[in-house]
């Protein structure tokens, strides 16, 4: 009799072990962990509706949405780098295509690479192809590009404008003039939220672009620009004269932050990324009605590039989900769904233009035009060595003011991490 108790009991206990091994497994299978930095203030809207995207199309599988707070993954991107070292990958990762993906992850063989998927997709040929390339190394493509963002961009808040009687300006001359105009009347010109430092460096690259030119700028990153060109010191000079124009207190602000300040109305500009328009869309305004756009003044023709992409870490424990991922943002649907909430453009070129404002359209238009060139501060011109020596040099800039000190610096790291 006890024998037989004994029996049963071994044969229940065994039998759940297998239902609880074989759910954990089940589990196991039905999640996908995507990593980024879109955390609120505008960044997580977009990132939810492609979550929402994902659920319908694949009701089975959690997405897991493990973000790190801080604009320009200025937290997320360590945090990534000692997962992805210490083997302990997500499915998949936001990465901005160029240097930060291929030097980072694709040189030192952590990536599958997936040109094999965009073949299978049909989608290969429905990209931008030169954003495309971004994530591409010795012929083989890394991630997939899920929007076009542009660095040089200007927002500004119309009624502060139109108050102290400034016209939109149109180049840095009369953008200067406008600041100073603003400064008299007591409003502060030009917000700025740098306690990241980034972006401080990004309105120094838009003014790289704006005396360099395009190809000037893009010669910085293949040896056909010298680092002591005059017109990187002009840059220098430029961007001292804006910083005489910004909230007093930019070092102890976020990039959020500094864009609220348009929308409350205490600052006339805010030079950012155009996620700033997703952000002030979530903040009830409406483009063209409440705000207006402009490209950094002098830098008209030219359109700064930053792309987020996702792509497939070796070792992904959900490497099956973690392709219906990339098959979602590599989708029309996918990228027109994101795009519109995030204040992006699509990297496709066969979006459905109705879904998108007037300053995305009007951005699309750019985009079709422009020359294009990499952000730096945004992972694709250049290495993140770089990226942290120029964003230092910019910030002390800012407090000595020492044009030729800063000019040194820069010449000393591009000597150091680009040549
Ligand atoms: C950029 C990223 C954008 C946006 C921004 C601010 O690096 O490409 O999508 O998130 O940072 O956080």
């Amino acid at each position: 009799m006890l024998f037989k108790k004994r029996m049963l009991l071994s044969v229940l206990l065994v039998v759940a072990l297998l239902f609880v091994s074989s759910f954990s497994v089940m589990a196991q299978d039905e999640e996908v962990e995507i990593f980024s930095w879109w955390t609120g203030g505008g960044e997580e809207e977009g990132l939810n509706a492609l979550i929402e995207l994902f659920n319908e199309e694949y009701p089975d599988v959690e997405v897991i949405n493990a973000t790190v707070a801080g604009g320009a993954g200025s937290n997320a991107k360590a945090v990534l780098k000692t997962r992805m070292v210490g083997g302990n990958p997500p499915d998949s990762f936001q990465v901005h295509g160029g240097a930060e993906l291929v030097d980072t992850y694709v040189e030192t063989g952590m990536m599958q690479p997936i040109t094999g998927l965009l073949e299978e997709w049909g989608v290969k040929d429905k990209f931008n192809q030169q954003i495309l390339e971004m994530s591409s190394y010795e012929g083989e493509y890394y991630s997939i590009p899920v929007n076009v963002h542009r660095s040089n961009a200007t927002f500004y808040n119309k009624e502060v404008l139109a108050e102290n009687n400034v016209e939109p300006p149109t180049d840095l001359a009369s953008f200067k003039d406008a600041l100073a105009k603003l400064d008299e009347a007591g409003v502060v010109p030009l917000a700025l939220g740098d306690t990241n430092k980034w972006p401080a460096g990004q309105v120094f690259e838009t003014l790289l672009v704006a005396t360099l030119g395009p190809d000037g700028y893009n010669g910085l990153w293949n040896g056909e620009t010298a680092a002591d060109d005059p017109a990187i010191r002009e840059a220098l000079v430029h961007f001292k004269d804006l910083m005489q124009y910004v909230n007093e207190d930019h070092s102890a602000l976020t990039w959020q932050d500094a864009t609220q300040m348009v929308h409350e109305g205490e600052a006339a500009f805010n030079i950012m990324g155009d996620w700033a328009e997703g952000y002030l869309k979530t903040l009830g305004w409406t483009p063209g009605e409440d705000f207006g756009w402009m490209p950094v003044p002098g830098t008209e023709g030219s359109f700064v590039v930053v792309t987020d992409t996702f792509g497939l870490p070796k070792g992904a424990p959900n490497p099956e989900n973690a392709k219906k991922w990339l098959k979602i943002i590599a989708s029309k649907e996918g990228q027109d769904t994101f795009n519109p909430i995030k204040g992006s453009i699509p990297a496709r070129l066969d979006a459905d233009k109705s879904k998108y404002d007037p300053y995305l359209t009007d951005t699309m238009d750019d985009f079709a035009n422009d020359t294009l060139t990499p952000s730096i501060v945004h992972g694709s011109a250049a290495p993140e060595g770089f990226i942290t020596a120029m964003n230092d040099t910019i910030n002390s800039f800012i407090t000595t003011g020492d044009v030729d000190q800063a000019f040194e610096n820069f010449q000393a790291n591009h000597e150091e991490y680009v040549q």
